[in-house]
């Protein structure tokens, strides 16, 4: 892409989208600049070649894609200390959790595309679920965005009211599976399987389950078929789970998670 890049809030998140983009050779380093106050812990990136600074107007000023990714209670201090330079040139892209589009138009007020995005913690390593809304965007600024968020995992085009849900079920969702992942080595353990090995095949058979999914655009029903023979072990410990309220358990930490966002 030839469009320079300024990541605004150069933590955890912020991090991890720069090192994906240059991974995934979407930009070149030196087209990106990231920031944040102490850039001491930034070292890595300014050694490959990426542009650090404390100084987000500067940041903003040379660069046409903006990403917002500070904490939901920086947003306004972080955004104020920008505005200024941003012109009808720029995309703006909030990362932020909770933030709508429009409290971000109400800060910088001027007319530019607006996006808000959810990416998960897979976006260090390109195998992020990002879902996306925006406002007073064109075609080809989507197609940015897109593209952008395509180097770095899967993307969806969402409806911003379904923003918490996407939090939940994208972002949240990778804590109920790495307990999934977890309960599955301890019984690993447990049927005699070390640590290690009963947590590489325990990762290794989640990731499978899911590329089958994804690749084959299968329903999970049809792929348990074809693991369930008759009177057959899978069987009889899936209807043991089941019986113990496995599906009902996770639809409703599903619910319970939402319930909690949508009402703070
Ligand atoms: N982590 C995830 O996977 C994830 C997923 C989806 C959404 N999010 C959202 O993304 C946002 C960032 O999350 P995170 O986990 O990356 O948080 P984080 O690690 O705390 O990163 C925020 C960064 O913002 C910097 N910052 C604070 N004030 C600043 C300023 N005035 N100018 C420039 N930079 C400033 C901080 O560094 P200094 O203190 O050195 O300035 C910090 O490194 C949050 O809103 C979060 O809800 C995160």
């Amino acid at each position: 892409m030839n469009k320079k890049i300024a990541i605004i809030g150069g933590g955890n998140l912020g991090t991890a989208i720069a090192e994906g983009l240059l991974k995934s050779k979407f930009c070149k380093a030196s087209d990106i600049t990231i920031t944040k106050r102490k850039i001491v812990t930034l070292e890595n990136l300014k050694n490959m070649g990426v542009n650090v600074t404390s100084n987000n107007a500067e940041a903003v000023h040379k660069s046409e894609l903006v990403i917002l990714a500070v904490k939901p209670y920086q947003v306004s201090d972080v955004l104020n200390s920008f505005k200024k330079e941003l012109t009808t040139k720029h995309i703006l892209v909030s990362v932020v959790t909770g933030v709508l589009i429009s409290e971000i138009g109400e800060i910088v007020k001027m007319k530019l595309p607006l996006f808000r995005a959810m990416p998960n913690t897979a976006i260090a390593i390109q195998e992020s679920m990002t879902c996306f809304s925006f406002t007073n965007a064109s075609t080809a600024h989507i197609n940015v965005v897109k593209n952008l968020f395509s180097t770095l995992g899967e993307v969806v085009t969402i409806d911003e009211k379904l923003m918490e849900a996407a939090t939940v079920l994208g972002a949240c969702g990778t804590a109920f599976a790495m307990r999934y992942i977890r309960a599955n080595i301890q019984g690993g353990i447990e049927i005699g399987f070390d640590a290690a090995t009963a947590s590489l095949i325990a990762a290794q058979t989640v990731k499978g389950a899911a590329e089958l999914l994804l690749q084959k655009g299968s329903h999970p029903e049809q792929e348990i078929d074809k693991v369930t023979t008759p009177k057959g072990c899978t069987i009889a410990g899936l209807n043991e789970m089941e019986h113990q309220g496995f599906s009902s358990s996770l639809i409703k930490g599903i619910a319970v998670s939402y319930n909690k966002i949508a009402k703070s």
